[in-house]
């Protein structure tokens, strides 16, 4: 039998997810209740990070423990992978003695060719092209506080980076509009935004973006593996800086996202984090909750129900 994984939220179904997201609210009631829930007894889950980490390394290990299992991390820097031990092969033998494999690389394309040869399932820990383990916690929190998401505007601003990709697929699978303001030649994945049609528009104003948004995020304006372009990204993405004047354009009801680490005084104002209509650390905590629903899912489906 073929494993199942998660690269992708279009991996999953829209019920799927809604359903992930139901589940994550519900095991975020039994942990805050103090309840032990523990259907991973004797799993163990591999964690791979080619890049740096402290939300996705940490959600992911305590969640294993949490759900009576383990996890293990991997870095390439101590694995024959750092050394040229083909992804094929690693897979082969890292699936034979896993339950599951979370990855965060760099490429796409090594989190693809690891999945076609794992038997167990592969989740995407963040990729140069995708993050969809935190887009599950960004729907979540916005579920949680104003309700369904669906028939909603959202407004990205900054880089069309891996964040902004996500927020795409969230928007065909969520059933959103999705304005992204940024700079020319900063657009997100072509493909994704053919695939998207009416549902993404483009602008280059963050005011004609955020306008009426319910819902509005950005995101570092030079991602990891980019560290080489922060002077000129630092210039050209300046009049991209969500500060509380800009939300004030938004919807009255409006919520603010951003996955973290946050650069204070770059893509945020020093004080928007603080603005209470930030909701980045419920949404940095229910990364937690809702991977561990995904982990359910993937790893003892008998175990789970949405
Ligand atoms: N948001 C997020 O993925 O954070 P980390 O890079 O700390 O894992
Ligand atoms: N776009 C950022 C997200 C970090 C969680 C990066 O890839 O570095």
């Amino acid at each position: 039998m073929t494993a199942r994984h998660f690269l992708s939220l279009m991996d999953c179904t829209p019920e799927e997810l809604n359903g992930l997201i139901r589940r994550g609210i519900e095991l975020k009631d039994l942990r805050n209740r103090g309840a032990l829930f523990e259907p991973l007894k004797n799993r163990v889950l591999g964690m791979i990070f080619e890049k740096a980490s402290t939300r996705t390394r940490l959600s992911f290990e305590a969640g294993m423990i949490q759900l009576g299992g383990q996890a293990i991390f991997l870095s390439p820097r101590d694995t024959q992978l750092g050394r040229g031990e083909p992804i094929s092969d690693s897979a082969i033998v890292m699936s034979r003695m896993l339950d599951a494999v979370m990855i965060r690389t760099y490429a796409h394309s090594t989190l693809t060719e690891f999945a076609a040869y794992s038997q167990v399932p592969v989740i995407n820990g963040l990729s140069d092209d995708l993050h969809p383990c935190q887009l599950l916690a960004d729907m979540q929190t916005f579920l949680e506080q104003r309700g369904s998401i669906q028939g909603k505007t959202a407004a990205w601003i900054g880089d069309g980076n891996n964040m902004c990709n996500t927020y795409i697929e969230a928007a065909m699978q969520f059933d959103f509009q999705l304005r992204v303001a940024c700079p020319q030649g900063y657009e997100p994945n072509a493909a994704l935004l053919a695939q998207a049609g009416e549902r993404v528009r483009i602008v280059r104003d963050p005011r004609e973006a955020v306008a009426g948004a319910h819902l509005v995020s950005t995101d570092v304006w030079t991602s990891m593996g980019q560290e080489e372009e922060v002077a000129q990204r630092l210039e050209l993405f300046r009049p991209y800086q969500v500060n509380r004047a800009l939300l004030d354009q938004a919807a009255e009801d409006v919520i603010f996202l951003h996955c973290l680490p946050a650069h204070r005084g770059e893509e945020i104002s020093a004080d928007l984090l603080e603005d209470p209509r930030s909701l980045a650390w419920d949404q940095a905590e229910n990364r937690l909750h809702v991977q561990k629903a995904l982990l359910e899912m993937l790893v003892e489906p008998a175990y789970y129900h949405a």
